[in-house]
């Protein structure tokens, strides 16, 4: 069997790529680790940038996310219970995010492939890479307990940061940084704290409100890497996340039944270059982020949005500049949301038992970026997202 692109992983990363394909009439396989329940039940982010929205629009798997989307135009940002709101949207001359749960784009992406005849082999196991530097390139794996070869043009590995592609890049360089706390987060059917998302900074640690729709709440709470689920019964979780508000805020607290409750370890990761031979990276696969930019899904999506560009261009027009260029130009942006996200992070979260000369150049950078509209417009625009 030969095809154009064969995608390996169906996060958002490899879906929306492959549906971008789609629409320009390029064929592309995905294959993915995973059932189609785990895919679709995965929570995880909560925000889009409009680059992200209008990537979704530009492929017509939109209805669902504009009417249920909600725009936001900006955020609060609580630094012991005294609480200031950010206009970012006035800041920025207009632009906005929208709050859509990745489960749901991952949702409206798979029906989207399936309906246009898309093919995704799940559960596909051992995947291998062969002859990237050929132009044959050829992908196996085990289906059913079946070894099935494809050969292809390209290949794009989309899988995550467990996932074989990276591996499978010979000569890469890592960067990477890894905090000394996760972030505990739970879904709760309950109404929203505020109209906006609230991140807040207390002496006892961070704390994010955030939301899905008018009636399912996403917040989290900073805890040591070395806390457990189990340690955090749901109300402890309410109380601590109530004290990191301030007395004023945790009135708004409105508790709801926990339905989802998970520890993410947050680091900041990069591989380069993102390509070799017939070999391309995209998303979580090349860069991790922690989440406080709300940044992950969306280097996800301009990433593909790049390497699509590239495949277009080289499928329509014989063109190769942009594929060649790939790595350098998605890198660049890359490299500008892994360091707000880690400027975020770094403002906003506590560091334990770090030299307290440090922890006190933080609260003070945030104090002036919080009174000046340079540094709130600064935020603001790393925020809504970095133009492509
Ligand atoms: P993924 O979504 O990871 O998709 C990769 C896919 O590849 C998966 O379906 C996987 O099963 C598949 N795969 C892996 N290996 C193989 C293989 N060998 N063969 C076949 N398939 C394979 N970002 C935010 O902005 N805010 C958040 O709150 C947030 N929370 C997160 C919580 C967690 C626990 C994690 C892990 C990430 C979170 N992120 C968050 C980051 C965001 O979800 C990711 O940046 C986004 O999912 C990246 O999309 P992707 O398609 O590149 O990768
Ligand atoms: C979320 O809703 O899951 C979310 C929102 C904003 C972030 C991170 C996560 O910065």
């Amino acid at each position: 069997m030969h095809v154009p692109v064969v995608i390996i992983g169906s996060g958002p990363a490899g879906l929306l790529l492959s549906h971008l394909l789609h629409v320009q009439g390029i064929a592309s396989v995905i294959l993915e680790r995973k059932d189609r329940d785990y895919v679709e039940g995965r929570v995880r982010a909560g925000v889009l940038e409009m680059g992200t929205v209008d990537l979704m629009k530009r492929v017509g798997v939109d209805a669902r996310m504009t009417k249920e989307g909600i725009i936001h135009g900006g955020i609060y940002i609580s630094v012991n219970g005294k609480r200031t709101h950010v206009n970012i949207e006035e800041l920025t001359g207009g632009a906005t995010v929208m709050v859509y749960g990745q489960t749901e784009v991952t949702k409206d992406l798979i029906a989207a492939r399936l309906a246009h005849g898309g093919e995704i082999v799940w559960e596909a196991e051992d995947v291998s890479l062969h002859d990237i530097d050929s132009d044959r390139p050829r992908v196996r794996y085990l289906k059913d307990g079946n070894e099935v070869e494809i050969s292809c043009d390209y290949i794009a590995a989309c899988d995550g940061f467990h996932g074989v592609g990276r591996k499978s890049l010979p000569g890469v360089r890592e960067f990477e940084k890894v905090y000394p706390f996760g972030w505990l987060g739970v879904l709760a059917h309950a109404k929203p704290v505020a109209d906006e998302l609230i991140y807040a900074k207390h002496d006892r640690g961070f704390a994010l409100c955030s939301m899905r729709s008018e009636t399912v709440v996403r917040h989290y709470v900073q805890v040591p890497s070395t806390d457990k689920i189990e340690d955090w019964s749901d109300d402890r979780f309410w109380d601590e996340l109530r004290t990191r508000l301030g007395e004023e805020d945790a009135e708004l607290v409105n508790e709801g039944d926990v339905f989802e409750k998970s520890i993410a370890p947050l680091r900041s990761f990069v591989a380069e270059p993102m390509q070799h031979g017939r070999l391309f990276l995209a998303g979580d696969a090349a860069h991790i982020v922690p989440p406080t930019g709300a940044k992950g899904l969306n280097l996800a999506a301009s990433d593909v949005h790049y390497l699509s560009e590239a495949l277009i261009a080289k499928y329509k027009n014989n063109q190769n500049d942009l594929l060649s260029s790939y790595s350098d130009t998605a890198l660049a942006r890359v490299w500008k949301a892994e360091r707000f996200s880690w400027w975020m992070t770094s403002m906003l979260h506590t560091f334990g038992d770090q030299n307290e000369f440090d922890g006190r150049i933080r609260d003070a950078e945030l104090q002036y970026i919080l009174s000046s509209k340079a540094g709130l417009t600064n935020l603001s625009e790393n925020y809504v997202g970095l133009p492509y």
